[in-house]
């Protein structure tokens, strides 16, 4: 009985404090400032572009904006009657450039201000760009909340001022639809969610060792490597995905991962591999392996408009090199051995993405067995442990954080404190240095996920990495208890959207530990 009233004593303490304090933004904005005024959203909450460079043909920002009206009414029927006074009536966004396209290093600033109560109706929104903009709308969505006497929505703390910019310009998720297949429906919710908590980048690891589900109009056996025939993406599902991210200012990253996780790739070709009984990397001595990967690229570059293209690089044993007599003897005939043979696969593969426009990231074990021999211009993404970041800036080399100890989803003991904890400038403490680490991302590989849990398993732990990556250190808490309430209120947020984010006291995707609020599991 004393447990029990002490949860529900608790209980009324959280629900008080968040009540009391309009501070419930996920992500943290860099700058914000509040009053004590309150404000109704009217029934006809309205959009207004005056003054604004970029035309909006597009659509991105209207859609944008009912998306958003649609994600403030969602969880509560709206049937209560709007005072006469105190009114918003919408919201008006300047946007300073007319250009839409989105690439690494969007600018993705913005401010939002809304006015007191009995002044302007409209609140003020300014942005350089659309994605801006796109941003300050999820977070005005975050500050307005459903009355249940008054039975409309309602603003508090008004009036606001929120000036925000991201701290890196580099804030991915990585999805594997190789390990499971993900259908459309799947992979933009997703999409969806990290547009609510201000990611930019859906690292798609498309294909691996374990199936090739997309469609490659230059090499059309390649998807005979998917694990059904239902299981695959045509190249306008491909599209689909890329445009469908885009509208919510998100970035898609292809990857193929090469030379050493391709094993489906030889079902279309069997020539790929090294030999039927030894499958396992792409075998280097073919001159139509680095055919294919031209195929692949020019392909890719036709749908993947991302300035950077991931080249894996991770994990390539070359033993079935050594082992393999047609191999074995084009090594002894180059004068290579199999280290230097696995540096000249990455190198070739990196100059055929070069020639598609793309510039290339690679995981870390290229930097670790040949940095120095590595193109200047690429990116190293740390995914085996700490510490690695700061040797590859140290190289002046870029670099991308996803260390497995704290940032790989898969992990599901991993816990979203220590997600939230992970530091990406860790030990890196020269500016010149901190701009070359590009950011950071949190990593879902596919082995135990499909449709069915994949939500669950992502959210809200990289919510908590996308805080991270998003919000100025010195706002950072230290000690994640500090968020706890702020980060169960956004997890509750997520589930009144639809996602159905796990509950933070379960450790990777666990179920709600016992009965109660959802702010308390
Ligand atoms: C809801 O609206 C009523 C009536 O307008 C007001 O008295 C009350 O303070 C509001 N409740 C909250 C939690 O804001
Ligand atoms: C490398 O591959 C060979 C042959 O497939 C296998 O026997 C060996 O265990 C692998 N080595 C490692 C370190 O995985
Ligand atoms: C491969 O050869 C290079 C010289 O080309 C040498 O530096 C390296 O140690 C060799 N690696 C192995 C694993 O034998
Ligand atoms: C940073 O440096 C400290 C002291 O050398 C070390 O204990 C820690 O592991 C380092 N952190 C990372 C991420 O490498």
């Amino acid at each position: 009985m004393g447990v029990l009233r002490t949860a529900l004593l608790m209980g009324i303490f959280l629900w008080v404090s968040l009540l009391a304090n309009g501070l419930n933004l996920w992500p943290m904005p860099a700058s914000v400032g509040y009053g004590s005024g309150i404000l109704y959203l009217s029934n006809n909450f309205q959009l207004r572009t005056e003054g604004s460079k970029y035309s909006d043909d597009s659509r991105i920002l209207s859609d944008a904006f009912l998306r958003m009206v649609d994600l403030v009414r969602v969880a509560h029927v709206i049937d209560g009657i709007v005072p006469s006074s105190g009114v918003l009536d919408g919201l008006h966004v300047r946007i300073f450039s007319e250009d839409d396209k989105l690439n690494f290093g969007t600018d993705e600033s913005y401010k939002l201000s809304i006015p007191a109560s009995g002044k302007e109706t409209y609140a003020q929104i300014e942005a350089q760009t659309v994605y801006g903009a796109l941003h300050a709308l999820e977070t005005f969505s975050q500050l307005c909340y459903f009355n249940f006497t008054s039975k409309i929505i309602e603003l508090h703390s008004a009036p606001w001022k929120i000036i925000d910019q991201p701290r890196f310009p580099y804030r991915g998720l990585m999805i594997d639809t190789s390990r499971h297949y993900l259908p459309l429906a799947a992979i933009k919710k997703v999409i969806d969610t990290m547009s609510y908590v201000k990611l930019n980048v859906l690292h798609w690891h498309i294909v691996d060792e374990d199936s090739f589900p997309l469609e490659m109009p230059s090499y059309p056996n390649l998807w005979n490597g998917a694990y059904s025939y239902s299981e695959r993406y045509t190249t306008a599902d491909a599209l689909e995905i890329v445009l469908y991210a885009q509208r919510r200012g998100i970035n898609v990253l292809a990857e193929i991962d090469v030379p050493g996780h391709a094993r489906s790739w030889g079902l279309g070709y069997p020539s790929l591999w090294p030999s039927f009984d030894c499958r396992e990397p792409l075998d280097v001595s073919n001159e139509f392996t680095f055919q294919v990967l031209d195929g692949i690229l020019s392909d890719f570059s036709k749908v993947f408009k991302f300035k950077f293209v991931h080249l894996g690089g991770d994990e390539v044993n070359t033993s079935c090199w050594t082992a393999t007599p047609h191999i074995k003897n084009w090594l002894k005939k180059k004068g290579l051995n199999e280290s230097d043979a696995y540096r000249y696969f990455v190198l070739r593969a990196q100059k055929i993405a070069s020639s598609h426009g793309y510039e290339f990231i690679n995981w870390e074990e290229t930097f670790n067995d040949f940095g120095k021999q590595l193109n200047p211009k690429t990116v190293v993404h740390n995914w085996l442990g700490r510490g690695v970041a700061e040797k590859v800036v140290d190289a002046g080399l870029r670099c991308i954080v996803s260390n497995q100890d704290k940032w790989y989803l898969d992990h599901l003991d991993s816990t979203w404190e220590s997600f939230y904890l992970n530091e990406p400038l860790e030990n890196i403490s020269k500016p010149e240095q901190q701009k070359l680490v590009l950011g950071g991302e949190v990593c879902m590989w596919g082995e135990t996920v499909d449709a069915s849990d994949i939500e669950q398993t992502i959210w809200p732990r990289a919510a908590a990495a996308a805080e991270r990556l998003w919000t100025p250190t010195w706002k950072l808490a230290t000690d994640p208890k500090l968020v706890a309430p702020r980060l169960a209120h956004f997890r509750c947020l997520l589930n009144k959207r639809g996602v159905a984010a796990a509950p933070l006291f379960a450790p990777g995707r666990g179920t709600p530990p016992f009965t109660g609020s959802c702010i308390q599991q």
